[in-house]
């Protein structure tokens, strides 16, 4: 679960719209979370979805009603001003054309609009709404005086809208909403300025139209790193081979399939990069040609003649140099069967990289596909720091804080 919602306390607002009832998956997923989640409903989300529905999610009482007293800390305070106050996010999902209006005009005649008015810290909005509706002049100008505030949205997203018809309006997923929240909250964090390219997934180097040479990464580890970086507010760039696992929202995603598009996409990022992560478990051969239509089967062997592909990471270390300038860090993964310390130390050496992070993949529990990872840290001082078996999202947490640490220790001023 990311740390970023631990004991956060967020506003839910929810108007009405058809997208009420994926709100309460959003709200769910808040909670498990560990965010304190306060559910905000306007009357005609009441006719969508009951505010117990909320309630029990929630495990926190809704609030409608503008006149109603709201107990907190002990305390009789006036519900708005109480709720407003202690928010540390407030999510509107789904925010229809006339809620968005009325948050644009400063309106403050429900729950809803006067704890936004009375509220000063960060501000999602999931717009949900018919085409026309969406992409009428008010509602536009509505949007773009929210942003000039500050307000940030999450889509709406094409699709099948409530009237059956398709278009854009339809409300984002809950867990877009979910995932750009933690993005949202992470700003001003210790990352913030500091551009972060994450590699992840494994490569593809084609045999034939349906068939490749691949491996068995599933990404989990290199998405689980986006999501930390992204959660200190890092500008995170995720350049991904095929992935088993949703991609991360908030971040920009470049998506290849073999090591030389991936060898591109991160040489054009390169200029912009502070921070590499090398997370991918990139082919190092590929076939020497790749035939256009499918291989047959025929009697005996067949033999597939295989190249090296480019290595990113130690063309990387090559262009630092020995001063290692640019990127500022370069953090690499060795996957390792045997001699696992020496062929380690040896890429930390050969690839110039400042840090990597050894896992044995032949341990049931660390490596290729499962959720958790036991891994050995090496640096270039000589440190090293064996970890304990952690989920891949802490060992992620772990790996950024050590590049916040880093970064804080280099001469280096922030974009
Ligand atoms: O994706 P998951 O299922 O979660 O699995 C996670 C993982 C096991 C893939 C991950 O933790 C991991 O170890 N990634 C690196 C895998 C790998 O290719 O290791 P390597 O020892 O072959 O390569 C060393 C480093 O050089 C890696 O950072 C790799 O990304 C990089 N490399 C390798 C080859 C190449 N041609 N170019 C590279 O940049």
């Amino acid at each position: 679960m990311p740390p970023i919602l631990n004991g956060k306390r967020v506003l839910l607002g929810v108007s009405g719209g058809i997208a009420a009832y994926k709100s309460v998956a959003l709200a769910s997923r808040l909670t498990q979370a560990n965010a304190q989640v306060d559910v905000i409903m306007t009357a005609s989300a009441m006719k969508f979805v009951a505010p117990v529905t909320f309630q029990a999610i929630t495990q926190r009482p809704v609030v409608h009603d503008i006149f109603e007293s709201w107990h907190d800390a002990g305390r009789l305070r006036i519900g708005h001003v109480a709720l407003a106050q202690a928010a540390d996010l407030f999510i509107v999902a789904p925010a229809t054309a006339h809620t968005l209006a009325r948050l644009a005009l400063g309106m403050a005649d429900d729950m809803l609009s006067i704890t936004a008015l009375s509220y000063k810290g960060p501000m999602l909005l999931a717009p949900a709404m018919e085409t026309r509706m969406w992409q009428h002049p008010a509602t536009q100008e509505h949007v773009a005086r929210l942003r000039g505030w500050g307000v940030d949205f999450v889509g709406p997203a094409q699709g099948r809208l409530a009237s059956g018809e398709y278009g854009e309006g339809r409300m984002a997923e809950p867990e877009e909403i979910f995932e750009v929240a933690c993005k949202v909250l992470g700003r001003g964090g210790p990352l913030e300025g500091v551009r972060v390219v994450i590699t992840a997934g494994g490569t593809r180097e084609p045999i034939d139209p349906v068939r490749f040479v691949g491996n068995h990464s599933t990404g989990k580890m290199g998405v689980a790193l986006a999501r930390a970086a992204r959660d200190l507010g890092a500008e995170v760039v995720l350049v991904h081979a095929p992935l088993a696992v949703h991609p991360p929202g908030g971040v920009e995603r470049v998506s290849v399939q073999t090591a030389q598009e991936m060898f591109e996409a991160v040489m054009r990022l390169l200029p912009e990069t502070d921070v590499l992560i090398g997370a991918a478990a990139v082919a190092d051969y590929r076939p020497v040609s790749s035939e256009t239509t499918k291989i047959k089967k025929m009697p005996g062997q067949q033999i597939i003649r295989l190249e090296r592909t480019p290595d990113i990471l130690a063309a990387v270390g090559e262009m630092r140099g020995p001063e290692r300038r640019h990127p500022r860090l370069v953090v690499g993964f060795a996957a390792e069967t045997d001699n696992w310390e020496q062929n380690a130390l040896e890429k930390l050496e050969r690839k110039n990289l400042d840090l990597i992070v050894l896992n044995d993949v032949t341990a049931p529990d660390s490596g290729f596909a499962v959720d958790t990872n036991r891994v050995t840290l090496f640096e270039r001082s000589g440190n090293r720091e064996d970890w304990p078996l952690m989920t891949k999202e802490e060992v992620a947490q772990a790996i950024m804080q050590r590049v916040v640490a880093r970064l804080g220790r280099l001469d280096w001023k922030k974009r």
